[in-house]
């Protein structure tokens, strides 16, 4: 079956412009070359720290911005190279959550004209607006009572169900997730993970779902690439992933992530040292390099590329399979 998103050699470089005649003299490289796919039905996450990319994608995912280079497919369909008319039967088929429901809904709007707004554009008729608001208020678990506040009288969670709710009402088959739970207290965050799978599950929706939060894309993620100054170092199944990562990036994010027994904490050797360097002149060869133990001269020199090193796992490092990450791990399993 075709996916429902292919991306191939993707590249977003934002120009900064300087003096008064905007002359471009230098980029920031968001995204530097990003392939994978999306199968029908599944969650693919993509994780890393801040600054990584991953907002980028999104938006050029849904066409929000306009790639540098490389190719986006939509079920087979190229949408870099649509036409506007094109573009808007496309957009009905995506949807997308943030990360602030606050600043992603408008104020003065009240619950029932956010979510009828979008039926609107797409020219539905009154009637079957109201039923599709009615029916996806109650898809969300919100009450109806609902529909006539704003939203500064609803709740973070409340808001991100509303945001929610607005995503999935023309019935997209594929949902961007930029992040929806990072600006909710713990509690919800479950709340808002489950109502998530649950409506996968009810209109058999497709995600990409973007956290910096290694256990919360393990927990809703069927694969996770791993990205790092906009290239994807790592993509592999879940359980994979968390049990034989093969990158030094990925084995440092693991690693790092805070280990709440604190005897553990002290055994471990911290992999990675020091600060992801800047987007502007990013290092030769390997991304990584300046930070990684095991850099040798060749990944100075050389940009790996991602390959598949076993079945439906990809790793874009010169040293995969080569190196042993026992001590950074505190003889502690992974996750
Ligand atoms: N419109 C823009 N103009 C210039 N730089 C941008 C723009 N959008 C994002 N960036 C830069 O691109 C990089 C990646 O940002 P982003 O995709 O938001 O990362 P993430 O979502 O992983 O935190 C950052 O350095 C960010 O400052
Ligand atoms: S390619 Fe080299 S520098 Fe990059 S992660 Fe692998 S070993 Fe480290
Ligand atoms: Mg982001």
């Amino acid at each position: 079956m075709t996916p429902v998103i292919q991306v191939k050699n993707l590249k977003k470089y934002f120009p900064i412009v300087k003096g008064i005649i905007r002359k471009k003299y230098s980029y920031i490289r968001a995204v530097d070359g990003v392939s994978f796919s999306i199968e029908m039905g599944e969650t693919f996450g993509l994780v890393g720290e801040s600054g990584s990319g991953k907002s980028t994608i999104a938006r050029l995912l849904l066409r929000l911005i306009e790639p540098t280079e490389g190719e986006i497919l939509f079920k087979g369909k190229d949408i870099t190279k649509l036409s506007k008319g094109e573009l808007r039967e496309v957009r009905k088929n995506m949807g997308i959550v943030f990360q602030d429901p606050a600043s992603s809904l408008n104020p003065r709007n009240t619950v029932y004209d956010t979510l009828l707004r979008p039926l609107k554009l797409h020219g539905i008729p009154k009637d079957e607006a109201e039923e599709r608001i009615h029916k996806v208020i109650e898809s969300v678990n919100l009450g109806e009572e609902l529909l006539g506040r704003y939203p500064h009288q609803l709740s973070g969670g409340q808001q991100q169900r509303v945001s929610i709710a607005r995503a999935i009402i023309l019935n997209p088959e594929f949902v961007v997730l930029d992040e929806p739970t990072s600006a909710l207290d713990v509690s919800v965050q479950a709340q808002i993970l489950n109502l998530l799978l649950d409506l996968q599950r009810e209109f058999r929706l497709t995600y990409l779902f973007i956290s910096h939060d290694l256990s919360v894309v393990r927990y809703i993620s069927d694969r996770i690439g791993v990205m790092y100054l906009g290239n994807l170092f790592e993509v592999a199944p879940t359980e994979r992933l968390y049990t034989h990562a093969f990158h030094p990036y990925t084995v440092g994010l693991m690693s790092s992530a805070p280990i709440l027994n604190p005897r553990l904490r002290s055994r471990k050797k911290l992999l990675l040292s020091g600060e992801p360097p800047s987007l502007i002149n990013p290092p030769s060869g390997c991304p990584l390099h300046p930070r990684c133990p095991f850099a040798k001269s060749i990944c100075r020199e050389k940009k790996p590329e991602l390959v598949e090193v076993e079945r439906d796992h990809f790793v874009a490092c010169h040293r995969a399979g080569e190196i042993d990450f026992s001590e950074f791990l505190g003889g502690e399993s992974v996750g």
